[in-house]
């Protein structure tokens, strides 16, 4: 586990930031977050930065940069002399892109090009870029490797796989260390109130109506957050990961209609559920092939669904009651 590094976590706000700065606070680390806490999809980012970094009481040990990677005077601000960086800021959401494909691509896009920039110049010993298994769009085939064909189906995949092949063009031209990451529908603790799991507890326990959007038998490689923090960590660690994209899922896909009826089983609560039209952009099954990942990463992904439920339903309830 990386210790005593000096890392830089960009949207290190956000769901998997926080996480990720929670994980590598604890090594002995130093660590820079940059998040512009922007609220296009969701709000909170701040309270749950603050909330994270509160709870461990070694200010001296991390620094919260407000800023905008497009923002060229941002640059100045960061330290040179950073070993690590982390890339997850982006604009994540598949149907916001559908409705802001311009403010998507250049914000996953061009930002992700300033920052390559910035390290390209401090010559950054490590990159690890967030990427999304939304680059394949609708399998041809399952389990989905990382060499199946990639066809985008929302703007959203398209910046992550234009990201890519500027993570590529930086590892040949310049050979920067550089991996690139393909999260799987990831959930738990502080998860997006906009994705499924996060909105749909939110309804239930609120007693609300759930929509379903299709037939409800899409399936989805639901991976928990802990697990994709350490694809993370470990894609960070082995110098054989550069140059390279590597699927990070839990490879056991389940319904939407099955993980629905898991959470009302939990919440203990009468279901209550309607469907409406399948949304453009969405997509009918993602599923992980992990061999690749396993194999160069050593990635092992521990969390099954019902436990991983279970403790993003405890985190829900202790976070209504305050
Ligand atoms: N959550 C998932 O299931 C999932 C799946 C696949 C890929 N990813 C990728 O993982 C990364 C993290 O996702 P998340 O779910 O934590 O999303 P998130 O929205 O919670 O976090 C992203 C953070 O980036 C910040 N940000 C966005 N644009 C910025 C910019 N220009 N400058 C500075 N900060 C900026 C946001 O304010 C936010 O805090 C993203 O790159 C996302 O595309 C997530």
């Amino acid at each position: 586990m990386l210790k005593n590094k000096k890392i830089l976590i960009t949207g290190g706000a956000g769901f998997i930031g926080t996480h990720l700065f929670e994980t590598l606070i604890k090594k002995d680390n130093y660590i820079i977050v940059i998040d512009n806490f922007n609220e296009c999809y969701y709000s909170g980012k701040e309270k749950n930065l603050a909330k994270v970094s509160q709870n461990h009481e070694i200010s001296k040990d991390y620094e919260i940069i407000k800023g905008d990677l497009l923002d060229d005077s941002l640059y100045s601000k960061i330290s040179n002399d950073i070993d690590i960086i982390f890339h997850l800021a982006a604009h994540a959401g598949v149907q916001y892109s559908m409705h802001n494909a311009e403010q998507v691509t250049r914000n996953n896009v061009v930002g992700l090009v300033n920052l390559l920039e910035f390290a390209r110049k401090i010559e950054i010993k490590k990159f690890v870029f967030a990427s999304s298994s939304t680059v394949y769009g609708n399998p041809t085939y399952t389990p989905v490797d990382e060499d199946h064909p990639k066809n985008p189906i929302c703007p959203y995949g398209i910046s992550k796989l234009c990201g890519e092949i500027y993570t590529d063009y930086y590892f040949r031209e310049y050979s920067m260390p550089i991996t690139s990451l393909r999260f799987y529908s990831v959930y738990g603790p502080r998860g997006r109130p906009d994705m499924v799991v996060g909105k749909f507890f939110n309804l239930v326990l609120q007693n609300k109506e759930i929509v379903i959007y299709g037939d409800g038998e899409q399936l989805r490689d639901f991976t928990y957050v802990s697990d994709i923090i350490n694809g993370l960590v470990l894609a960070s660690e082995k110098t054989e990961s550069s140059g390279q994209a590597f699927n990070l899922g839990w490879s056991n896909p389940i319904s939407i209609n099955l993980l629905v009826n898991k959470m009302y089983e939990l919440a203990n609560k009468p279901k209550k559920v309607s469907y409406k039209e399948k949304k453009k952009g969405d997509m009918d099954i993602t599923h992980a092939d992990i061999t690749k990942a396993t194999k160069i990463l050593n990635y092992s992904p521990q969390v099954p669904i019902d436990e991983g439920l279970r403790k993003t339903y405890e985190w829900q309830i202790e976070t209504d009651k305050h």
